[in-house]
């Protein structure tokens, strides 16, 4: 036979139990307390549990009928505190991983270094632009040419002293580093018929130790123009003219005479030193003046060699080095930069 019980000390233990796990349920901080805490609630062997097996003892069935609706009423809510409870447990479990692994899309990120081309090509690109805008056209030469091309067709004799300062590397066959862009006039010349307007943009070697204003490789453009009735005066206006352009203001151009045996009369021209304003610098070597091109009127025998009469026509050419006037441009104090690969100075262009 079962324990007499009674109905107001079975409903006043419901209620203590109710009132003690409602504030439990309301106090875990997370899934895994909750868990445990259902399972001391809602168990096989919990109070609750033990208190509702309890209620077949009561000995009035109108007792055992209010106890139970009590009991059931309890358990009922202790359910629903529990599934408010986890519902609440798990929005802020997600709130929380959101928060740690979010992605601010605001910002930068790792930025993609994009690449550019090197001054020399930019500053070619410009120069090439502004000739043909003149009207000049645009050849290439070759890298290693011949004796012919590069020495014989522009009038240095055999063994003549002339050429060592142009002597580079020679090939086996006879073919040589071009030590100037002046290797294309003989082809120039002899496959157009004036009136020739042409310019060659080319890279030159030259054996000689490195210094502020010296390279080994260099960028040489090279022009010519040719037709009746070309003087001195026609050279002058037409470099004047690109170098208003390509520095975007007047500058000042020096002609000294000097020597070169595919022009006469010829010389160098210079530009007033924009590095120390013709103060005089390391890079101008203190006169105030930079040289930047040979340059000159074609030598008769030179047009005869490219079949042009030199009785009927004349000509003039030039030939400059470009790193030497991109020095000038953006105040450049050693031609040693732009083949150094420094980053930091290249990224200035
Ligand atoms: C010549 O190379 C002649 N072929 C130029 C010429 C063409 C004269 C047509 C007459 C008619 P030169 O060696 O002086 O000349 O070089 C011309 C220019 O190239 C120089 O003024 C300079 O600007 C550049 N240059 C020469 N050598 C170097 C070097 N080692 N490093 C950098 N630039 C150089």
């Amino acid at each position: 036979m079962g324990r007499e019980l009674d109905k107001d000390i079975l409903i006043s233990q419901i209620n203590a139990l109710f009132g003690k796990y409602k504030n439990q349920l309301n106090e875990v901080n997370n899934i895994k307390e909750l868990t445990e805490l259902q399972i001391k609630i809602f168990g096989r062997k919990s109070e609750l549990t033990n208190i509702l097996k309890d209620i077949k003892n009561i000995s009035t069935p109108d007792d055992k009928k209010i106890v139970g609706q009590q009991a059931n009423f309890a358990k009922q809510k202790l359910i629903e505190e529990y599934s408010n409870q986890e519902t609440y447990l798990k929005q802020n479990l997600l709130k929380n991983i959101e928060e740690k692994e979010k992605i601010d899309i605001t910002l930068p990120g790792i930025q993609k270094e994009i690449g550019r081309s090197h001054p020399i090509t930019q500053m070619s690109e410009l120069c090439e632009d502004i000739f043909m805008k003149m009207g000049f056209e645009v050849y290439y030469p070759f890298t290693i040419d011949n004796d012919y091309n590069t020495f014989e067709a522009l009038n240095f004799p055999l063994n003549h002293p002339a050429r060592d300062n142009w002597n580079t590397i020679w090939t086996e066959d006879e073919h040589i580093a071009i030590p100037h862009t002046s290797s294309m006039q003989n082809r120039i010349l002899s496959s157009n018929k004036p009136p020739i307007r042409a310019i060659v943009v080319g890279r030159c070697f030259r054996n000689e130790s490195t210094d502020v204003r010296h390279e080994h490789t260099f960028k040489q453009i090279e022009g010519i123009y040719v037709d009746k009735g070309i003087n001195f005066t026609h050279m002058l206006g037409t470099l004047k003219e690109f170098f208003s352009k390509f520095y975007e203001k007047d500058i000042e151009v020096k002609f000294t005479p000097d020597f070169f045996p595919f022009v006469e009369p010829g010389g160098m021209m210079s530009l007033s030193c924009i590095l120390c304003n013709g103060k005089g610098c390391a890079v101008c070597k203190k006169t105030g003046w930079l040289e930047i091109m040979g340059c000159g009127m074609i030598h008769p025998k030179v047009l005869e060699m490219g079949n042009i009469d030199p009785n009927t026509f004349s000509g003039f050419a030039w030939g400059f080095g470009l790193e030497r006037i991109i020095m000038l441009k953006y105040n450049i104090n050693d031609i040693r930069y732009f083949y150094s690969g420094n980053l930091d100075f290249l990224k200035q262009f």
